[in-house]
């Protein structure tokens, strides 16, 4: 049976409200990553970096999945063959638009990590730095949100999906940041059908088979349908 291995990043989400990173008015437009994603931001003003998580958890919790979110969790529940969504974003739109077992390789908004002993709990819509660890009482609460620097989540079973992938689709990510930008290549290394999902063609546009221009929202729903059609006819 088909297996499917898809990479979002933040242009699903764009559709729904949420900016995006390296468009011309994006976060890291508004906002120096060195401030607020990388563990010596955090360091320097752990106040700063708390507050830039919770406007944007904020935000997640106020818009809601697009159709392109909706797709995915379709073609999911009605594949008969594995359907992985590894997505770089950390809002919570695949979750709410169906999807089951997404990982999350950058880690998610909705979680709260102790620096001290790596603790994970459930994050409060509002952190405030210094808040307390519930396991060892440590006052190092901080966003369970992968920085620069630090190693992405689920590193090995993600490199397992993508060797046993049969179509590698890649979702609204300009491929600028890696490991997730060499995925394509991984995938294709592994015999994978490698599809783009993009309004233009992205840093590791060359890596992929096939490209959809246009808004996810429309190109993944369309595409969604033809798969479904398509794969579960063999
Ligand atoms: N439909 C499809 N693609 C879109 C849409 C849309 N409606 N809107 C924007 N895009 C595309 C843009 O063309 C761009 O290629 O989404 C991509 C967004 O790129 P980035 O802003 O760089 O976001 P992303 O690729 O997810 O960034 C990867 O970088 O800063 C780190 O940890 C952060 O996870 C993030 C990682």
């Amino acid at each position: 049976m088909t297996k499917i291995v898809i990479l979002t990043g933040a242009g699903i989400s764009a559709e729904s409200g949420l900016e995006t990173f390296r468009a011309e008015d994006g976060l890291w437009a508004q906002h120096r990553v060195e401030d607020v994603a990388t563990p010596e931001g955090f360091a320097a003003n752990p106040k700063l970096v708390v507050d830039f998580y919770n406007a944007r958890r904020a935000q997640a919790a106020n818009v809601d999945p697009n159709a392109a979110h909706r797709a995915l969790a379709r073609l999911e529940q009605q594949h008969d063959g594995e359907v992985i969504v590894i997505t770089q974003n950390v809002d919570d739109l695949h979750e709410r638009g169906g999807s089951q077992g997404v990982m999350h390789m950058h880690g998610a908004l909705k979680g709260a990590l102790c620096a001290a002993c790596d603790h994970r709990w459930p994050a409060p819509m509002v952190m405030a730095s210094g808040d307390a660890c519930p396991a060892c009482g440590a006052l190092a609460a901080r966003p369970d949100i992968v920085w620069f620097g630090e190693m992405p989540y689920d590193m090995d079973s993600l490199f397992d999906h993508l060797s046993e992938a049969d179509i590698f689709a890649a979702i609204g990510t300009s491929g600028n940041v890696y490991p997730a930008a060499g995925f394509a290549a991984e995938a294709r290394r592994a015999g994978a059908h490698t599809i783009e999902f993009n309004l233009e063609r992205s840093a590791v546009g060359s890596q992929f088979a096939e490209h959809r221009q246009g808004p996810a929202s429309l190109t993944v729903s369309v595409w969604v349908d033809e798969v479904l059609g398509k794969v579960n006819r063999d």
